[in-house]
């Protein structure tokens, strides 16, 4: 076991996917064959809207939501101080501007903190289910009718994710996902999924991602190049099959740390499965004192875990560049930031793995 590495995350690409792949290459049209049309229905399906939409990346995915819902230069988007940077980067590339929320102790955008940040420019919010948590989608979408505002969820992480029986992805007008490597499912290589239930919505974001071409050679708007390739649609649908039984198996590799680990008082626990939220734990993220020290106690013993994220968006030197933020400014993500890292999480890690992390973590606290 000591000689073991143990990654943070292990994509998973099978024979299975291999064969999919290959008779994507061979039978159909690189770019929009078969398999991106069937990935989409089958993607909606296990969502539970009535379109899903494939385009290139999950960053793609949001640009061309806040597209679609029409975003106007300078007009404001609310959205998560802690995220990846893709979340605030799209409103940025559709022209808008990121007005930034602190988190609750859940990790995600407080509901309580969205008011304050209203203004007459105010169009949408976006929150983002941020490591596979749910966030609160009956205050948050509460807020956006009051205020005539949309809403995109950010799905990138939270693929599977439940929040009151239905999955994240259908609360908001739009939901987004990501298809990268280390998600809950891969395409093996970028790509990303816009779901929605509504029917112009979705027509405008198959616009959008093939230069607002409808029919051949006439385009009504101007779009981008920003299609899923087939042999990743191929590779997806595969990945979709096996979706529900990797969350589940995340889910009960969660359970295991919070019984092995529920003692460790210097480290807090991510927040557990409720009545109202089931997550999907694409992260299992602690909040550990000592983190860094830890981090290099695990490593030193062949356990790779890794900070997500290290610096919360609005301190990025680019947006404080652009938009003269400070530290202080948004105190809980800066603690969050100073504290987070997560524990190798994903199919396939065994009851040994997780026995052997829990223990070095205990080890590195009694010395
Ligand atoms: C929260 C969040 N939003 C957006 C994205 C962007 O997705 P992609 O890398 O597919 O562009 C990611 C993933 O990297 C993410 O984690």
């Amino acid at each position: 076991m000591e000689d073991e590495v143990i990654p943070p995350a292990k994509p998973i690409f099978n024979k299975e996917m291999e064969e999919a792949a290959i008779h994507a290459l061979r039978n159909e049209h690189f770019i929009l064959g078969e398999s991106v049309h069937k990935f989409e229905e089958e993607f909606a399906r296990y969502i539970g809207t009535k379109h899903a939409v494939s385009v290139s990346s999950g960053t793609n995915a949001l640009h061309l939501a806040l597209l679609a819902a029409d975003l106007k230069p300078d007009d404001e988007v609310i959205t998560s101080a802690s995220s990846y940077i893709a979340t605030s980067n799209s409103i940025l590339h559709a022209n808008g501007k990121p007005v930034f929320c602190d988190i609750n102790n859940e990790y995600l955008l407080d509901p309580r903190e969205i008011p304050k940040k209203i203004t007459k420019k105010t169009q949408g919010i976006m929150p983002v289910h941020l490591y596979g948590h749910p966030c609160d989608m009956d205050e948050i979408n509460d807020i956006a009718e009051e205020h005539d505002l949309f809403v995109i969820e950010d799905c990138a992480q939270s693929h599977g994710a439940v929040y009151k029986n239905k999955m994240t992805g259908t609360y908001g007008l739009m939901g987004c996902f990501s298809f990268y490597s280390t998600k809950n499912m891969t395409v093996c290589g970028d790509g990303g999924m816009v779901t929605t239930n509504n029917e112009e919505l979705a027509w405008k974001i198959k616009l959008l991602r093939n230069h607002g071409q409808h029919p051949k050679d006439v385009h009504t708007i101007i779009g981008y190049t920003a299609r899923l390739n087939t042999v990743n649609a191929a590779i997806g649908r595969v990945q979709l099959k096996y979706l529900p039984k990797w969350i589940e198996e995340r889910r009960e590799i969660a359970e295991k740390y919070y019984k092995l680990l529920k003692d460790v008082e210097e480290i807090t626990l991510p927040p557990r499965d409720t009545n109202t939220k089931k997550p999907s734990y694409h992260l299992f993220e602690i909040k550990a004192q000592r983190r860094d020290e830890l981090l290099k106690y695990l490593r030193e013993n062949n356990i790779i875990c890794l900070i997500h994220y290290p610096t919360p968006i609005p301190y990025q030197p680019i947006y404080k560049q652009l938009f003269d933020y400070k530290e202080g400014m948004f105190p809980e993500s800066e603690k969050l930031s100073k504290q987070a890292m997560d524990l190798p999480i994903f199919p396939g890690l065994r009851e040994d793995q997780i026995k052997y992390i829990s223990e070095k973590i205990h080890e590195f606290y009694n010395r």
